[in-house]
């Protein structure tokens, strides 16, 4: 058993030999003449941080991709670093090699990238979401990667927050219900050769800070985080997650990397985890630069090693940093036991993956694997896009609107669309291109015979189409560089929309948002249709245009509460604001068909429903329903869902499942505006 192989190993490791597993090095570090150089591996560094500071596993962060950005070089370097590793370790110990695939294989130019989370929210989808994990993990190993930075388990709770997007919006159950089948695709049934270590990011409270400013300090009741912080990781780990990200920022005051509560306590006691824990990047450092929490670095260090912290992301320097655990080791203030139990966790995760009998990638298999998926790309970009507004009558196009401008550069341009993490940390650089399918290509691609399509960047002022489509929305973002306090579309955007609308023709808006917006009213009202599409990846155009033209009948529902007014923010379905209805609710999507329910049932922890396609062409749709315990007075939450897909005049009767003992007293039931009191 692996317990035994790590207990064999770690008795014959030298106390530096175990801390080196600790360290985490950006890749950067050894490429290139200066320190974050993109370019061929550089010896002096290899040696300096492989064979001498027994550094045990690398990173690729945002941008940190071998030049030429192809999968083979992927594979050649990570096969000669691993090989550098085993050779130059006394032990033949293989590293660990950790990336951000957030959205498929993102660092890889011309990969498959799939929408990000936030999109694949309003799927309500899990199953979908698991075959994209399994999808990503395969091209992730078979370019030598295997520790994903993903999925990510924090709540969207404050939509100003700028890593809003990387979340499955704000509701706990389906977080929880999507990271654990993200956690099954990539890792399988177990973890080995062809898998990769999933991440848990990031714990906890990272989604809820004040004022949605990135990083700033959470106050979260201990109700609160039980109730909507943790259950999403609870899933992850329960689908075996074999690690966790702790959150950069702060929980009531308290820096997370620093917190044995959080980390011990509740992560390792209460909640059970026997894996790896790792900062983030640079984090125990920053408990004494940002947060200011500790003096000295080595009290940083200190703090986070005993709070819980396994492994330091990028501690910059690995000397200093391996320097400070054996001088704390030393002076009895990290036992040795300590460093033993984590080096343990990283050593077990690396006979788990099989990197011991099989190290090595093989490049014969890299391009495929990287490139697959695109019908899983399209099809989940199709079953996200969500029709938030329509007059009933312009769309969809082909109908009386035969001919059609679409405006606005971002209809052509891929980083609207692909987002943050995506070849670049804040997205694709301008001096790079991937493939992508953009709204533009993807309407003419699906433009029916007899229509008319044609393009330009700004309005004309008297157009001679029959309709407008506006695609508009955020420029690419991550995190630090990506909060929105006022959720406002960029003026540039906005300019466009007011021009569409002022030439009196039907418009419709299609955004490539990572929030909802606030669109001024008198723009809004005046829209034939509003289409959000979030960050649908690398088929997201063609998917719009599926929706757009009637091929795809939309079936997304938000996963979010869109606002009205910035009063109303945060403002969650299950924690309204007290600022009034927001513009749409939580699970808010139209349909080109219609649906109808009836014969609501609950008995037995078992909800039924009879759903019915009263319209005239068929349509997916996701039952939603909602409960609360018999007698309860806050807003009933959403206790089970499910997808189904419905002919015209076909009627089904959907049964979803609440977990047992969720509501053992009994408990009222809401699906649309069939509601029924009834016994788990
Ligand atoms: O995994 C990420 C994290 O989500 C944010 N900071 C950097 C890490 C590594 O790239």
């Amino acid at each position: 058993p692996v317990e035994d192989r790590v207990e064999d190993l770690l008795g014959r490791m030298t106390l530096p030999e175990k801390v080196g597993q600790l360290t985490q090095i950006d890749v950067l570090r050894l490429m290139g003449q200066d320190e974050w150089d993109r370019g061929p591996l550089n010896p002096t560094w290899m040696e300096k941080i492989l064979a001498d500071q027994h550094v045990g596993s690398l990173l690729s962060s945002g941008g940190a991709a071998p030049v030429p950005n192809t999968p083979e070089t992927w594979v050649q370097v990570t096969n000669d670093l691993q090989r550098y590793a085993i050779e130059h370790s006394r032990l033949k110990i293989p590293i660990l090699y950790g990336i951000d695939a957030v959205h498929g294989h993102n660092s890889v130019l011309n990969a498959t990238m799939f929408p990000h989370n936030l999109g694949l929210g309003a799927t309500f989808d899990p199953e979908l979401t698991r075959r994209i994990g399994e999808v990503t993990a395969r091209a992730l190993r078979a370019t030598g990667i295997t520790w994903n930075f993903a999925p990510d388990a924090d709540m969207g709770r404050d939509p100003r927050w700028g890593r809003f997007y990387e979340t499955w919006g704000e509701d706990p159950l389906l977080a929880g219900e999507m990271v654990a089948a993200s956690v099954r695709g990539q890792q399988g049934d177990a973890l080995g050769p062809n898998s990769v270590a999933t991440t848990l990011k990031h714990f906890t409270g990272y989604g809820a800070p004040i004022g949605g400013k990135d990083r700033a300090d959470a106050r979260i009741s201990n109700a609160e985080l039980r109730e909507i912080h943790l259950p999403s990781f609870q899933a992850g780990l329960t689908a075996g997650a074999a690690t966790v990200m702790v959150n950069s920022g702060s929980v009531n005051g308290v820096p997370a990397h620093a917190s044995a509560p959080l980390l011990t306590q509740i992560l390792r006691k209460e909640l059970g985890f026997g894996g790896v824990t790792i900062s983030d990047w640079e984090d125990i450092k920053r408990l004494q630069t940002v947060h200011k929490y500790v003096p000295t670095y080595r009290e940083a260090v200190h703090q986070a090693i005993n709070a819980g912290v396994d492994v330091s992301m990028v501690p910059h320097d690995a000397e200093g940093f391996t320097g400070a655990v054996l001088d704390l080791v030393q002076a009895g203030e990290i036992s040795e036991a300590r460093v033993n139990e984590a080096a343990g966790h990283v050593l077990a995760l690396k006979f788990r993956l099989g990197l011991f009998e099989k190290p090595y990638a093989d490049p014969a298999g890299a391009t495929p694997a990287v490139k697959a998926g695109q019908d899983l790309a399209l099809r989940a970009a199709r079953e996200s896009i969500t029709l938030l507004a329509t007059n009933g009558r312009t769309l969809p196009l082909g109908g009386s609107a035969k001919n059609v401008l679409v405006v606005g550069e971002r209809a052509r341009d891929p980083r609207s669309q692909l987002g943050g993490w995506t070849i670049g940390w804040q997205g694709l650089p301008a001096s790079e291109d991937t493939r992508a399918v953009t709204v533009l290509d993807g309407m003419k691609q699906v433009v029916p015979r007899g229509s008319r399509l044609s393009y330009s960047s700004a309005v004309p002022s008297k157009p001679s189409a029959d309709v407008i489509v506006v695609t508009v929305g955020e420029p690419p973002h991550a995190e630090g560089e990506a909060d929105n306090p006022k959720l406002a579309l960029p003026e540039g955007d906005l300019a466009l929309l007011r021009d569409a609308v002022a030439t009196g023709k039907p418009v419709v808006a299609v955004l490539l948002a990572a929030r909802p917006l606030i669109l001024p009213e008198e723009v809004r009202s005046r829209l034939a249709a509003l289409v959000m599409a979030y960050l649908p990846g690398s088929e997201g155009g063609r998917a719009v245009a599926d929706v757009l033209y009637g091929n795809t009948n939309p079936s997304g529902r938000l996963p979010f509460t869109w606002p009205k007014t910035l009063a109303q923010v945060p403002g969650s379905y299950d924690a309204p604001s007290a600022a009034g209805a927001p513009l749409y609710p939580f699970g808010h999507g139209l349909s080109y068909t219609t649906f109808a329910y009836s014969g609501l049932t609950f008995a037995d922890g078992r909800i039924t429903v009879k759903v019915s396609n009263t319209g005239k062409v068929p349509g997916a749709h996701t039952v939603l329903a909602f409960a609360r315990a018999t007698g309860a007075t806050t807003p009933p939450k959403l206790a089970a869902f499910a997808r189904t897909v419905l002919q015209p005049g076909e009627t089904r009767t959907v049964t979803l499942t609440v977990p047992a003992g969720r509501f053992p007293a009994g408990a009222e039931v809401q699906v649309g505006n069939q509601r029924v009191t009834g016994g788990s």
